[in-house]
């Protein structure tokens, strides 16, 4: 049979979710991924364990260029909701992070619950199916593929966004759109580790897997969270966060001593209460062995400075300039790592083009685009499968 009612493009988190709800609501759906395997993404997210939803969702914690958009859908589709098909198929939510939940060992159950309902709600999947041609008319949606031409009375295109192509990740959905006369809004690389040039290349890269608690700004961001030091540059939850804000040629600022409130009046304290102490000994006790180290190589806030000279003998001058280079440490990262880690696209899909209730594109109503393929994007910490979830569950409930 190649009428359909429902024509899903990309089995992935968005796209399995609409197919899945869709099916239950009586309609034909056919599921088309171009890979082997569906749902690979989600395999590989929460680093192998799924941050699958965060309890917290809300519009806050999105970026768009219409910060309304994403309310309606989430509204309707709660992480309690999610939460109630998880457990349903007994898969016991692990709370790592306030709110964040993931699978306890791996992220294959979400998938295999997500395969099973589909095949409960009698969607077929088609693996390994290339869509060469699409064409939406007034009377329905024509698609070239692979496996033959398919018709269909509406097409959902969940297809994602550019991260990471080794998993599957095309434009399929920008170049649509665009074709179609819609806006994109320029997608960028987001939550994605930051290079550097040399010589901070060389001087991160010998210190590659030290983290510590950090404090990073960059525009409006600001976040204290782990840095990671790696052979490329900065990564860590603090850095990747800090990703969405940042632009070539930005300069991002690193407070290396986020828990101590005023470091100037902190190494004044222990110049008067441990006078011998030298100010690498002090530091050497508040950051990793090596990391402290090799800041005293980074950091010499003037030439008559030595940090093994006692503390007794540094001045006021002295001590309000280590500070200063410890809270306000800037550095200007060469790039990022691209496409080829990003976790997500920020930018996509313009909405104004789309209606928030059903997903569909106004000026083609047979079309509907869901997912990170549209100009939402999440933050770190679940919220980003949460849309994924919520706008399938949306869009299906209008098919
Ligand atoms: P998704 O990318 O999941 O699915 C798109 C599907 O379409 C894929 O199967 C793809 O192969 C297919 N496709 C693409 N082009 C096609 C074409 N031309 N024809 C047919 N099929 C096509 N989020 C979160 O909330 N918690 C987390 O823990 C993580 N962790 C994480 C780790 C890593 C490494 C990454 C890369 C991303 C995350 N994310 C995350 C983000 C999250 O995975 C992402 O936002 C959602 O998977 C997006 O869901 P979509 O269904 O929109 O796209």
């Amino acid at each position: 049979m190649n009428h359909w009612d429902v024509v899903v493009i990309g089995a992935g988190a968005a796209g399995m979710m609409c197919a899945l709800h869709a099916g239950y609501r009586g309609r034909r759906v056919l599921l088309i991924e171009h890979t082997k395997r569906a749902g690979r993404k989600i395999l590989m997210s929460g680093g192998g364990r799924c941050n699958f939803t965060n309890m917290a969702t809300g519009p806050q914690h999105f970026y768009s260029a219409n910060p309304h958009f994403c309310k309606s859908a989430l509204k309707r589709y709660t992480p309690g909701d999610f939460v109630e098909m998880v457990e349903r198929h007994g898969i016991e939510p692990v709370e790592k992070a306030p709110g964040q939940l993931f699978c306890a060992d791996s992220s294959q159950p979400i998938v295999d619950m997500l395969l099973t309902e589909c095949s409960w709600a009698g969607v077929e999947l088609r693996l390994s199916t290339r869509v060469d041609e699409v064409d939406v008319h007034e009377a329905g949606v024509r698609l070239a593929t692979s496996g033959g031409e398919v018709v269909a009375d509406r097409l959902v295109v969940a297809t994602g966004g550019l991260s990471i192509p080794t998993l599957g990740a095309t434009g399929f959905a920008f170049d649509l759109a665009r074709r179609l006369g819609l806006a994109v809004v320029t997608p960028r690389p987001a939550l994605v580790p930051l290079t550097l040039g040399e010589p901070w290349k060389a001087r991160m890269a010998a210190l590659s897997g030290l983290a510590s608690e950090v404090e990073v700004r960059c525009r409006d961001g600001r976040y204290r969270e782990p840095l990671l030091l790696t052979h490329r540059g900065l990564s860590g939850p603090s850095i990747l966060k800090a990703s969405n804000h940042w632009w070539p040629g930005d300069e991002i600022a690193i407070d290396w001593l986020p828990a101590v409130e005023d470091i100037a009046a902190s190494l004044r304290q222990a110049r008067a209460e441990t006078p011998s102490r030298t100010p690498a000994g002090w530091l050497g006790e508040r950051l990793p062995k090596r990391l402290s180290q090799a800041m005293t190589e980074w950091l010499v806030p003037e030439a008559s400075f030595d940090w093994q000279m006692r503390l007794s003998n540094c001045s006021n001058r002295q001590i309000e300039a280590l500070a200063a280079g410890l809270s306000h440490f800037r550095l200007k990262p060469a790039g990022s790592e691209g496409w080829r880690t990003a976790e997500v696209t920020m930018g996509g899909i313009d909405t104004a083009a789309l209606s928030s209730k059903d997903f569909s594109v106004k000026s083609h109503p047979r079309l509907h685009f869901v997912g990170e393929a549209l100009d939402v994007t999440g933050q770190l910490g679940g919220h980003n499968l949460q849309w994924a979830w919520a706008s399938g569950v949306a869009c299906a409930a209008a098919l």
